[in-house]
């Protein structure tokens, strides 16, 4: 579980003792580094990574904020780039008896679970995620060739998310948290990988920038045309589809209801001990209207004015 500390290293010890830290919302504490607000056992992960992670110009990287739909992402491009090697209408495909993050590596979760974890040890091409921020890269991340999609979502969705997960994980840390707390800790960024705003920032100008490396997508424009994202995001990445059928089943095999409805994400567990049904609640757009008040959401709304303003309309 990513909330002990017992794996830390002396040098990050020394390191986080410099850091400006608070008492987080979800956790007892967080530390800022390099912008972003992060758990000790997080930003030992990072710290690792940055430190030996060398990426492959073949490497495909998911990245999101957290609850962004990382794993809806996950299962996609696992299947799209394994669609010759478990075709989806054989019936027996990994995605129907794995959970996605098991399949997905999560490279600073790796990286503070097992230091010595041997990346190169995966199969070809890689998919990896992380939530890391751009500017927290591993340095061969921008030099290699490798592939970087990006999935933001709306932030009122994506904070009610945390907030729903946070309450199922951290049942003792959240009990007695009022959500106004939650809703300010997360507009001032303090929550653990935030700021939000500025995370979906870094990568937007970075698709601009370099959009051969970078792809930007959205949960909701996932929901609202999945096949069309797929399509897009296996043509950037490199596997354009032939068949249209191949693209469907793809999408009806990842979908929430598929996905959800599978024994090993209703009862299974991860070897971090977060049972995988936390994953999959709602899935939908806009259901942030049955947790969050009008004003709450207007303070949400008017922090990504203040962050998003001048470059229209991002989520
Ligand atoms: P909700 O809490 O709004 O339902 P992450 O995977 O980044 O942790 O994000 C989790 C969010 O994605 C949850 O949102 C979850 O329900 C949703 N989700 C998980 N699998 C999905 C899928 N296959 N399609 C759409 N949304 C999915």
């Amino acid at each position: 579980d990513y909330l002990r500390d017992e794996k830390l290293t002396q040098e990050t010890r020394d390191l986080i003792s410099s850091l400006p830290s608070e008492k987080g919302w979800l956790v007892s504490q967080i530390y800022q580094f390099q912008g972003y607000w992060h758990t000790e056992a997080l930003l030992q992960g990072i710290l690792t990574c940055q430190k030996h992670f060398e990426a492959k110009d073949s490497d495909i990287i998911l990245v999101t904020n957290p609850k962004s739909g990382t794993t809806w992402l996950k299962s996609l491009v696992f299947a799209l780039i394994n669609r010759h090697k478990f075709p989806v209408s054989s019936g027996n495909h990994p995605l129907l008896v794995t959970n996605p993050h098991l399949l997905v590596p999560f490279l600073e979760g790796v990286y503070y679970e097992s230091p010595d974890f041997d990346f190169s040890s995966l199969p070809f091409p890689r998919l990896m995620n992380t939530h890391m921020s751009h500017l927290c890269l591993p340095d061969t991340v921008k030099s290699s060739s490798c592939k970087i999609v990006y999935c933001c979502r709306n932030p009122k969705d994506m904070f009610v998310s945390l907030w729903h997960f946070g309450k199922k994980l951290a049942t003792q840390e959240t009990a007695d948290y009022p959500i106004e707390k939650a809703v300010e800790a997360f507009c001032q960024g303090k929550f653990i990988g935030g700021p939000f705003w500025d995370h979906v920032l870094e990568y937007w100008y970075a698709s601009l920038e370099n959009p051969n490396k970078v792809l930007f997508v959205t949960y909701e424009e996932l929901k609202k045309q999945t096949e069309v994202e797929v399509k897009r995001i296996g043509e950037f990445i490199g596997c354009g589809f032939t068949a249209e059928e191949e693209v469907s089943e793809i999408v009806k095999l990842c979908s929430f209801e598929s996905l959800s409805s599978l024994e090993v994400n209703r009862q299974g567990k991860l070897p971090n001990g977060i049972e995988t049904n936390a994953f999959f609640r709602k899935g939908e757009v806009g259901g942030w209207r049955d947790t969050l008040s009008e004003s709450l959401a207007d303070v949400i709304d008017r922090t990504t004015e203040e962050k998003f303003g001048g470059i229209g309309n991002l989520t």
